[in-house]
């Protein structure tokens, strides 16, 4: 992989992370590594950083390893990952190695946890987290329809250290 700036990435985040969808990986203080699929998030600018912005809702297995490290990887692929992407979007690495069963391989940018299969990988640490807060919608009609179980996403800002790409 190599290092590029966060500006120099070429497909709009549009594509990126609602079309094709992303992995969040993060390891916990034990070093097990977690992850998950997602495709709600953004990136942009905030506190004079570059940052991306993700949200995790609190059963996800992967929550509790970026709460442990407090950094995370987004991975994103070219070509036929699908099939992979929506498993692991499906199935909780608390029920099974589901990395492995991928055949996907965990690679480190320093200490952070990636997936070697991607194309573009984006690592950084969180800078701010907060649970979204019900009397916070102005949009009331938003949370009859993504949170009739109260389930409330945690935001992430993360602050973007890396740009790797194939
Ligand atoms: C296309 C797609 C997008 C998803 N986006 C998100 C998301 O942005 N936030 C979230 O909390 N869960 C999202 N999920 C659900 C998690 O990926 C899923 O619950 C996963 O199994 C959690 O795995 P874990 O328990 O090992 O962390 C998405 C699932 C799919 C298939």
């Amino acid at each position: 992989m190599q290092s590029i700036k966060a500006e120099q990435i070429q497909k709009s985040c549009f594509s990126l992370i609602g079309k094709d969808w992303m992995l969040i990986t993060a390891k916990d203080g034990e070093g097990k590594v977690n992850t998950m699929t997602a495709s709600w998030g953004g990136m942009g600018v905030l506190w004079g950083k570059q940052v991306a912005f993700v949200f995790i809702r609190p059963q996800r297995y992967t929550k509790q390893f970026v709460d442990a490290s407090h950094e995370l990887s987004l991975s994103f692929f070219d070509g036929d990952y699908r099939k992979e992407l929506t498993y692991l979007g499906k199935v909780s690495g608390r029920d099974c190695d589901k990395i492995k069963e991928c055949n996907f391989d965990v690679a480190y940018d320093g200490q952070v946890p990636y997936i070697a299969q991607a194309s573009l990988v984006i690592t950084g640490k969180v800078l701010y987290a907060q649970t979204l807060d019900e009397d916070c919608f102005i949009d009331v009609k938003a949370i009859s329809q993504w949170y009739p179980a109260g389930d409330f996403h945690t935001m992430y800002v993360v602050g973007i250290d890396d740009v790797l790409t194939k």
